[in-house]
């Protein structure tokens, strides 16, 4: 009687209750993904899926005392099904991260499959989820996502996310520390993709445009363009981004709540389905996205570009073409 009352007091006092699924939980990015995740208020029930280790993560995360009971799965009793169902929102960092030397589409042959079969699995339990790509190379497994569920009939553009976060908050924090200023209050347009050249800074849009120029410059956009190598080499094998991610994944699935429950101007970054370059052949893009209980509400165009930047943008689109073709060849070939 007394549980019965608790829980109707506890939930009555909920704004607003979502599922959300990690695909990856006992990863790097996946265990201080979920600790981030268990922290929103947001999210009520919080379902861990790993191929090892989830309910431990599961366990660990559930003595913290905040409104959501969370659980952990294993591939054993059609766990991934029962971790997907009825998701509001699906966060995937599954698959494996780069080691020194190697650049992101290296880890396409090991991750392409990964992501391909945990989409069919979204299909299949949680068609109408929000889908948050985090394992790399995004700029080839968002396409793959795609396809998949193009194929199970599922598909709406609207619910597909790259996260391309982590390039937002390096662009904040590396600006910041040639400014000379608070990062948190540093606003900085990044498009593209996310990999090396495909990931623009605008910097001109930022309020630095004149001060930061010439070599300064170019070596901010060349950071914040390969700041995940810094990393790489900083862990020196032992895996890539991994904190900085969790906090950007937590963000960006933290946005995507907020549009689900119906707030207004929820505006983040994001590689979707965009129709800016559609008709040079670009199907996903990121920039600015409003977000909203459908998912995208919202595409925004990139604002007023310099011409140094309209020529990086150029160079990106031709980058994303290969890359977004490697991962619908890849669904192809191997459906
Ligand atoms: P990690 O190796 O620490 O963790 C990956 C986890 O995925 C492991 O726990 C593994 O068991 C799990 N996994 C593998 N196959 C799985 C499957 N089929 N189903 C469920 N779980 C599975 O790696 P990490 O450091 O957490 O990185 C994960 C991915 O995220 C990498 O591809 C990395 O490149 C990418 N990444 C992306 C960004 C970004 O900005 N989008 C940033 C950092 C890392
Ligand atoms: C990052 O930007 O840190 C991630 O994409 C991981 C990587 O491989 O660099």
């Amino acid at each position: 009687m007394f549980s019965k009352v608790a829980r109707r007091t506890f939930s009555s006092s909920v704004p607003s209750a979502y599922k959300v699924a990690v695909l990856g939980a006992n990863g790097g990015i996946g265990q201080p993904l979920s600790l981030l995740l268990k922290l929103n208020t947001k999210v009520t029930d919080l379902a861990l899926y790993d191929l090892r280790g989830a309910p431990g993560v599961a366990a660990d995360c559930s003595h913290i005392p905040t409104n959501s009971t969370v659980k952990g799965y294993s591939p054993e009793n059609d766990g991934l099904a029962s971790a997907l169902k009825n998701a509001d929102v699906v966060v995937i960092p599954a698959g494996v991260p780069r080691k020194p030397g190697m650049t992101r589409d290296d880890l396409f042959n090991t991750n392409a499959s990964i992501v391909r079969d945990l989409a069919k699995a979204v299909a299949a339990n949680a068609p109408s989820a929000k889908v948050c790509i985090i394992s790399n190379p995004v700029n080839s497994t968002v396409p793959i996502v795609a396809e998949i569920l193009k194929s199970a009939g599922v598909y709406d553009p609207k619910k597909l996310f790259g996260v391309t976060t982590l390039d937002i908050l390096r662009a904040s924090r590396f600006i910041s520390e040639i400014a000379g200023t608070n990062p948190a209050h540093e606003v900085v347009n990044v498009v593209g993709g996310h990999s090396g050249v495909t990931i623009v800074p605008l910097l001109s849009q930022t309020q630095h445009n004149l001060a930061i120029k010439g070599e300064t410059r170019d070596a901010l956009i060349h950071r914040i363009q390969f700041g995940g190598d810094e990393v790489v080499q900083a862990k020196d094998g032992a895996g890539s981004a991994t904190l900085s991610m969790a906090q950007a994944g937590a963000r960006f699935a933290g946005a995507i709540l907020n549009g689900l429950a119906g707030e207004k101007d929820v505006i983040e970054a994001s590689f979707v389905d965009s129709p800016l370059f559609k008709s040079e052949g670009v199907e996903f893009f990121s920039s600015n996205v409003t977000l909203g209980p459908e998912g995208v509400a919202k595409i925004h165009a990139l604002g007023e570009l310099s011409n140094a930047e309209e020529a990086l943008v150029k160079v990106a689109k031709e980058t994303l073409v290969d890359n977004i073709a490697k991962g619908v060849n890849f669904v192809k070939q191997n459906p």
